[in-house]
C-alpha cells in the first residue's frame, strides 16, 4: 500500500504501523518504547504524528498504515506533545550520560539529540533508587530507566517467563520483581533478553562481564566465540537438551571431525567462559558433545561437501588433529591429499600424548575412519592415501615429487630435559617417551618410586599412567602454586585419588643418584619458592624460601616441562623460538606452496587449536591450489531457535550434573575409561541448564537516529 509521510510517498508492507513505515523508508520519527520485535505499547509519545482527517496528534507506533494516509511527524502539535513527553522523561533521568554503560549507543540519547534539548536544560527530580546489583549476569540501574515496558514485554511476550513487571513504590513506578525477591528466586532465565531491549543504561551486563577485544557478538555468546573452532554450543546443546544426538553431533561436525575425542579429552577453555559461573556453575559442554558423539548414528555423513575432483595434489606430513582435519577438508574441495606418518598408526598427540584411559584406541580409530571415509566419498579411487610409518625430513622436496602444496603439521613430539644436575641419570624419562611407549603397548618401566617434574595436564598424564603401571608411589612437583597450575582442577582431584602427591611452588634443585656414581636416580631435592614469574624477557625467576629444601626419594623422574617438535631445524623452513615453523596469517611457511599448522607453529597448545588450525591452513591451501577456501559445512538445515523459553524449572539453578566415574581403587591398575558417558536422562537435564544466551542476538538492535 502507499501513503504519504512528511510529503514524501512511502511503500508500506501489509499490516505495517505508520512508524514502521516510515522508518522503513528512511523516514526518522522518534520513537522509544517501541522494539522491533515487540508488541507496541504507545507509552512514551516520542512517535506523535499527526493523520489528515483525524483529530488530534496519535501515536505512529500503535497506529495501522493505510492506503492513501497522509501524516506528517513534523506538525506543531505531535511536536508539542513530543517534546513535552520528551522532557517528562528526562525530568527523572540522571544527567551523568558519559558515566553510563550504554553511553554512545543509548536510545534516549540519540533521541534527546535528535530533538536538540540539551542535558543541561534538564528539570532533575531525583529519584534515590539504589542500584540492584546483588543478581548474577544482570544489573539493574533504577535511576536510569525510563518505564518504557520493553524489558516488561520482552520477558513476558517474547521468552514467556513473566519475571519483570511494573511495581507501584513509594518513589513511582518502576519495573521490577513482584515481591522484590531476587531473580532467581523470581523464575527468571537470565536469557538477557531485557538486558538486549533496554534503550537506556537501566539493565545491563554486570560491569566487567563483557570484555573491550571481544566483539557484541562474541560477548553474548562467550563459549563459542572462545573455542577456537567456534563450535556453534548453543545451538548443539539445544539438541542434546531435546535428545537429537544426530543433529547435535551433525552441529559439532560442521567444525571439527572429532566430535567424540574432543568430548573426551578438550581442555574446553569455552566452560571457563560459560556465562553460567555466575550461576552455579558452568554447562559441562564437553562432556555433552560426548554424550551427542556416543549416540550418534551417521546420517550427516550425506551431506558432507564433496566436489569434483581438481587434478591437484596436496601432502600432509604429520597425521595429527592438525593435519587429519585439513587432508579431510582439502579433499571435500576435490584435491588427491597424501598423508605422510611417521608413527605406524594416525592420530598424533591424540594417540601418542594422551593416556588411553582418557582417550581410547577404539574411540579415536572409529573417529579416523569416519574421517577417510567421507574424505573419500563414493570415489572409485580413495582421495586420500595415507603413508604410515614413513617419516618426512624435506617437505619441500614433495613440491619436486608432483604434489601442488605440501601442509607440515608434524606437532611437538620431543620432550624437554631440563639442564639440571641428575638429568641424565638412569631412570630418568622424557614425558614425550614415556607416554608413547606406554601407548605403543611397551611401556618404560617405573617399578617404583616415580617424581614427575612438571604442573601442567601432561605431567599428570604421565603421573596417572605411572600410577596404572605399577608404581609404588607416584608425586608430581612443579614450578606454580597450585591455584596457577595449567593442569585443570578434575585433573588433580582425579590424581589425588588414585595416589597421586603434589608438592606444588617448589623449585627442582637436583636429581640425586641412589649413592654417589651408581649413575641411577635415587631421588629428587626440590626447594619451596615464596614467589615464582617469569620477568620481561620472559625468564622464570623463582624466589626460593631458605631452608625450604625437600628430598624426595624417587627411582624414576619423569620430566613433563614442555615439548617440542622434532625434524623441523633440517627443514630449510625459517624458524622462530627454536625449532618451530614461521608462518603467516595464512599459515604459509616462509616457501612458497608449503604450509604449517598446529603445535610445530603455535607450540603446545590444544587439540582443539590444532583442529582450528587444520581449518585455517585447509582454507589457505585451497585457495593457493586456485579453489574459494569455503569449506563451510551445512548437515543439517538450520532451525531458527524458538524465542519462548517458558519459566525456569526449579531444577534450573542446580548445579552440573556429574557422570559417573569408576571408583580410584578399580582405575588404578588398568587403562579403561573411567569417566562414563552421560546417560541420555543426564545429558538432557544438564543441556537444560544452558541460558541459550545466544537467542539474545536474535533481537534487533534498533537503529539511532544518525543510522537513518
Ligand atoms: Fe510510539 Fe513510544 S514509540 S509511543
Amino acid at each position: 500500500m502507499r501513503l504519504t509521510i512528511n510529503g514524501q510517498e512511502v511503500e508500506a508492507r501489509e499490516g505495517a504501523s505508520v512508524l514502521d513505515a516510515a522508518l522503513e523508508a528512511g523516514i526518522f520519527i522518534p520513537h522509544l518504547c517501541s522494539h522491533p520485535d515487540l508488541e507496541a505499547a504507545g507509552g512514551c509519545r516520542l512517535c506523535m504524528v499527526e493523520v489528515e482527517g483525524q483529530d488530534g496528534p496519535v501515536p505512529a507506533c500503535r497506529t495501522q498504515a493505510r492506503e492513501g494516509m497522509v501524516v506528517s511527524s513534523t506538525g506543531e502539535r505531535a511536536e508539542h506533545v513530543r517534546r513535552m513527553a520528551m522532557e517528562l522523561i528526562l525530568a527523572t533521568h540522571p544527567t551523568d550520560c558519559t558515566g553510563c554503560p550504554k553511553y554512545g549507543t543509548c536510545e534516549l540519547q540519540s533521541m534527546y539529540q535528535y530533538m536538540g534539548v540539551s542535558p543541561q536544560r534538564w528539570y532533575v527530580k531525583s529519584r534515590p533508587v539504589a542500584t540492584d546489583d546483588s543478581n548474577p549476569l544482570i544489573t539493574h540501574m533504577f535511576t536510569r530507566c525510563i518505564r518504557c515496558g520493553r524489558c516488561v514485554r520482552a520477558c513476558r511476550e517474547v521468552r514467556g517467563v513473566g519475571v519483570l513487571d511494573y511495581q507501584r513504590t513509594e518513589s513511582g513506578i518502576r519495573i521490577g520483581i513482584d515481591g522484590s525477591v531476587s531473580l532467581e528466586e523470581a523464575g527468571c532465565r537470565f536469557c538477557g533478553a531485557c538486558v538486549e531491549v533496554c534503550p537506556t543504561g537501566s539493565i545491563v551486563d554486570v560491569v566487567g562481564l563483557n570484555r573491550d577485544d571481544r566483539s557484541r557478538e562474541g560477548n553474548v555468546v562467550p563459549c563459542r566465540d572462545t573455542c577456537p573452532a567456534h563450535v556453534d554450543i548453543p545451538r548443539y546443546l539445544r539438541y542434546v537438551k531435546e535428545g537429537e544426538w544426530e543433529e547435535a553431533t551433525a552441529v559439532v561436525r560442521e567444525k571439527v571431525p572429532f566430535p567424540e575425542s574432543l568430548g573426551c579429552i578438550c581442555t574446553h577453555n569455552c566452560e571457563g567462559e560459560c556465562k553460567r559461573n555466575h550461576l552455579s556453575g558452568p554447562l559441562s559442554i564437553c562432556r555433552l558433545k560426548r554424550a551427542a558423539a556416543v549416540r550418534d548414528t551417521g546420517e550427516w555423513k550425506s551431506r558432507v561437501r564433496h566436489e569434483p575432483l581438481t587434478g591437484k595434489r596436496a601432502a600432509v606430513v604429520g597425521a595429527g588433529p592438525a593435519g587429519l582435519t585439513a587432508a579431510l577438508y582439502l579433499a571435500e574441495k576435490g584435491h588427491k591429499v597424501t598423508v605422510f606418518e611417521a608413527n605406524e598408526r594416525l592420530g598424533g598427540q591424540l594417540r601418542y600424548g594422551i593416556p588411553a584411559y582418557r582417550l581410547p584406541d577404539a574411540t579415536l580409530d572409529g573417529e579416523i575412519d569416519t574421517i577417510l571415509e567421507i574424505a573419500n566419498g563414493s570415489d572409485d579411487e580413495p582421495r586420500v592415501e595415507v603413508r604410515a610409518g614413513e617419516r618426512v625430513t624435506d617437505p619441500v622436496g614433495l613440491l619436486d615429487q608432483g604434489y601442488d602444496a605440501v601442509l607440515v603439521s608434524v606437532g611437538t613430539h620431543a620432550g624437554t630435559r631440563l639442564p639440571m644436575k641428575g638429568s641424565e641419570l638412569e631412570g630418568v624419562y622424557l614425558n614425550t617417551d614415556f607416554l608413547k611407549a606406554a601407548r605403543e603397548g611397551h611401556p618404560l618401566d617405573v617399578s617404583g618410586r616415580v617424581m614427575v617434574l612438571g604442573g601442567g595436564n601432561v605431567a599428570y598424564d604421565c603421573a596417572r599412567t605411572a600410577v596404572r603401571l605399577g608404581a609404588t608411589s607416584v608425586d608430581v612437583a612443579c614450578l606454580e602454586a597450585e591455584e596457577k597450575m595449567t593442569s585443570t582442577p578434575e585433573e588433580r582431584t582425579e590424581a589425588a585419588e588414585e595416589g597421586v602427591v603434589l608438592h606444588d611452588a617448589y623449585a627442582f634443585n637436583s636429581i640425586d643418584e641412589t649413592e654417589e656414581g651408581s649413575g641411577r636416580v635415587g631421588g629428587v631435592t626440590i626447594q619451596k619458592i615464596s614467589r615464582f614469574y617469569f620477568d620481561e624477557n620472559h625468564r622464570a625467576v623463582t624466589e626460593l624460601v631458605e631452608g625450604g629444601e625437600l628430598t624426595i626419594p624417587a627411582d624414576y623422574v619423569i620430566f613433563a616441562v614442555g615439548q617440542k617438535p622434532e625434524d623441523t631445524m633440517g627443514m630449510g623452513l625459517e624458524l622462530t623460538h627454536g625449532p618451530y615453523l614461521v608462518a603467516d596469517a595464512n599459515l604459509q611457511t616462509s616457501h612458497e606452496g608449503v604450509f604449517a599448522a598446529g603445535d610445530v607453529v603455535t607450540g603446545t597448545k590444544s587439540v582443539i587449536g590444532a583442529i582450528a588450525q587444520g581449518r585455517t591452513a585447509a582454507e589457505a591451501m585451497d585457495r593457493y591450489l586456485g579453489g574459494d577456501g569455503d569449506i563451510t559445512a551445512e548437515l543439517l538445515d538450520y532451525e531458527k531457535a524458538s524465542p519462548r523459553l517458558g519459566r525456569a524449572p526449579e531444577t534450573f539453578y542446580e548445579g552440573r550434573v556429574e557422570p559417573e566415574f569408576v571408583p580410584a581403587e578399580q582405575r588404578e591398575h588398568n587403562f579403561e575409561v573411567f569417566e562414563c558417558p552421560f546417560s541420555e536422562a543426564e545429558a538432557k537435564e544438564e543441556a537444560s541448564r544452558c541460558l541459550q544466551c545466544d537467542l539474545r542476538l536474535q533481537l534487533t538492535t534498533p537503529r539511532l537516529w544518525n543510522e537513518y
